[in-house]
C-alpha cells in the first residue's frame, strides 16, 4: 500500500493526513492487502491520522469496521460491554453512534469561558479547556486505538476535537517531574459511577461499586507497546477517582496533594505546543492512539444542529504490564 502522507497536521507538531488514492471500499481493501501498513504510519506519526474523503463509509458502515480490524485483534462489540444500546447502531454493533440528537441525544460540552484563549485561538489548554480524556482508560486492560468518522459534523469552527500528545510531554519535563510521575499510578473512574471532581467538591457521598465498575489504577507513565516511546496517561475531572484518587498512595480528594500535582501535570500535557485540533469535514476519518495521546470535544450549537459521529474502539495490544489480565469491565457471572 503506497501512503502519500503530509506531516505533521496543520499546527501541530505530530500526526499526518494520509493521501490515499481510490474511493473508501478500495482503501480499505489495499489496507486489508496490506494490514501492517497503517498501523506503522500511525506509529511513526506518534498515534494520530488523518484520512479524508471516505464518505462511502455512511452507506457501508461495514468499511469502518473492516478498517479498525486492521488495527488490532479485537474491535469492540459493543452489544457484550454494557452499552446503553440506543448509543449502538443498529446493524453494525462495533459501531458506537456519538450524537445530540435521538436516539443518543448526548449534549454537547460546554463553551469553556472566555470562548478564545489568550492568542485568539479555541483554547486547549487545562483547565481553560475541560474534558480532556482518553477512551476507556476506566478498564484493565485499557483499549488501544480509536476510530472516529464524521457522518454529519458540526458547523465550521465549532465541534472539533482536539488532541494532546503524551509522548512530547512526557519528553518535555523536567527531569525530577519525570522521576515523580514515572513512578505513580492514577485512579481511572467510569464516568456515572459518581467519583467525578464535581462530586467530590460537592461533598456529594458516592455510591457502592458494582464490582465490575471499580475505578482501575493504571500507570501515568505508559510506555507504548510498538514503539517502546514513554508516554503521560491520565484524564481529569470527569474520568478519575476524587474520592479515593486521583494518585494512589497520594493524598486523595480535589484539595489534596494529589489534585495539585494532576492540575500540573494536565495543564502540561495540554500545552498548545503539544496540541491539535481537528476541525471536522463530512467524510472525515480519524485515527487515534488512545495509548499514548488524550483528546476532548468542543461546544457547537446542539439547539440548532444535529451531529453524528461514528466511532469504534480496538483491544488487544496494551502492553506488557497488563500480560494476562482478564476484562475488568465484563461482570463475573
Ligand atoms: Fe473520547
Amino acid at each position: 500500500m503506497s501512503l502519500a502522507r503530509e506531516t505533521p497536521l496543520p499546527g501541530a507538531s505530530f500526526g499526518a493526513t494520509l493521501r490515499l488514492k481510490g474511493t473508501a471500499p478500495e482503501i480499505v481493501a489495499a489496507a486489508e492487502r496490506d494490514p501492517a501498513a497503517l498501523p506503522a504510519a500511525l506509529a511513526e506519526a506518534k498515534g494520530l491520522l488523518l484520512i479524508q474523503g471516505m464518505n462511502a463509509i455512511a452507506d457501508d458502515p461495514d468499511l469502518l469496521v473492516r478498517l479498525s480490524r486492521v488495527f488490532g485483534p479485537e474491535v469492540e462489540d459493543y452489544r457484550h460491554t454494557l452499552t446503553d444500546l440506543k448509543s449502538v447502531h443498529v446493524s453494525v454493533p462495533e459501531i458506537l453512534l456519538v450524537s445530540n440528537m435521538p436516539p443518543v441525544g448526548k449534549a454537547p460540552p460546554k463553551r469553556p469561558e472566555p470562548p478564545l484563549a489568550a492568542d485568539g485561538l479555541i483554547p486547549v489548554q487545562y483547565p481553560h479547556r475541560k474534558g480532556w480524556h482518553t477512551d476507556q482508560s476506566y478498564r484493565r486492560p485499557p483499549p488501544d486505538i480509536s476510530l472516529f468518522y464524521a457522518v454529519t459534523p458540526a458547523a465550521p469552527d465549532t465541534g472539533q476535537t482536539l488532541f494532546a500528545n503524551g509522548i512530547l510531554a512526557y519528553a518535555a519535563l523536567p527531569a525530577d517531574l519525570k522521576a515523580r510521575v514515572d513512578k505513580l499510578d492514577g485512579l481511572h473512574a467510569q464516568p456515572g459511577t459518581g467519583r467525578s471532581r464535581e462530586a467530590a467538591l460537592a461533598g456529594r457521598t458516592p455510591r457502592a461499586f458494582a464490582s465490575h465498575e471499580r475505578s482501575q489504577r493504571q500507570p501515568l507513565v505508559r510506555t507504548h507497546p510498538v514503539t517502546g516511546e514513554r508516554s503521560l496517561y491520565l484524564c481529569e475531572w470527569g474520568q478519575m477517582d476524587w474520592f479515593e484518587g486521583p494518585f494512589v498512595g497520594m493524598e486523595p480528594g480535589p484539595h489534596g496533594a494529589g489534585a495539585v500535582l494532576l492540575d500540573e501535570i494536565m495543564a502540561h500535557l495540554t500545552e498548545r505546543q503539544f496540541c491539535y485540533a481537528h476541525e471536522w469535514t463530512q467524510g472525515d476519518l480519524l485515527i487515534w492512539d488512545n495509548r499514548c495521546l488524550v483528546h476532548a470535544a468542543t461546544w457547537f450549537d446542539g439547539d440548532r444542529e444535529g451531529r453524528l459521529m461514528w466511532r469504534t474502539t480496538v483491544h488487544g495490544n496494551p502492553g506488557a504490564h497488563y500480560a494476562g489480565e482478564i476484562k475488568s469491565w465484563i461482570p463475573v457471572a
